[in-house]
């Protein structure tokens, strides 16, 4: 992985709200378009309102021409290796391949490479759904 899409992580992490749990985590996105996306998780007082850093990277991406995850890195403050949650796994799939390659960060940099397949075996997949 390169440097860039660490650091975006890295720099992400930093844009978080995160009052309740304290617990920061940033992702970053190279997508299809060749351009870097990134996002922070962004709690909410109601909590079940707050999301997760990937999905707002995500949002990021798509908003910015961006169609495709290429690879992606996720690092958390308080967490060596910051596994996506259950949720983030099936909303990153949808822009990924099954060999979309997905870092997990620490400080130092990746820790871990998992494929989207990895992450997310056995993937809910219909063709009656188009
Ligand atoms: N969190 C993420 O941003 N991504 C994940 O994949 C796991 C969890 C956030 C959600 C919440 O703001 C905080 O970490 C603690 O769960």
């Amino acid at each position: 992985m390169s440097k860039d899409l660490f650091e975006a992580a890295r720099d992400a992490m930093k844009y978080a709200h995160a009052p309740y749990s304290k617990f920061p985590v940033g992702a970053a996105i190279r997508a299809d378009d060749g351009k870097v996306y990134a996002g922070a998780n962004i709690e909410n007082l109601s909590f079940p309102q707050g999301w997760c850093a990937e999905p707002t990277a995500i949002g990021c991406m798509i908003m910015g021409g961006g169609r495709k995850i290429v690879e992606m890195a996720v690092i958390a403050e308080k967490l060596a290796l910051c596994p996506p949650c259950g949720g983030c796994r099936q909303k990153i799939a949808e822009f990924a391949g099954p060999e979309t390659r997905i870092y997990l960060c620490d400080d130092g940099g990746v820790q871990k490479t998992l494929t989207m397949d990895e992450l997310l075996p056995f993937a809910f997949k219909t063709e009656s759904l188009g």
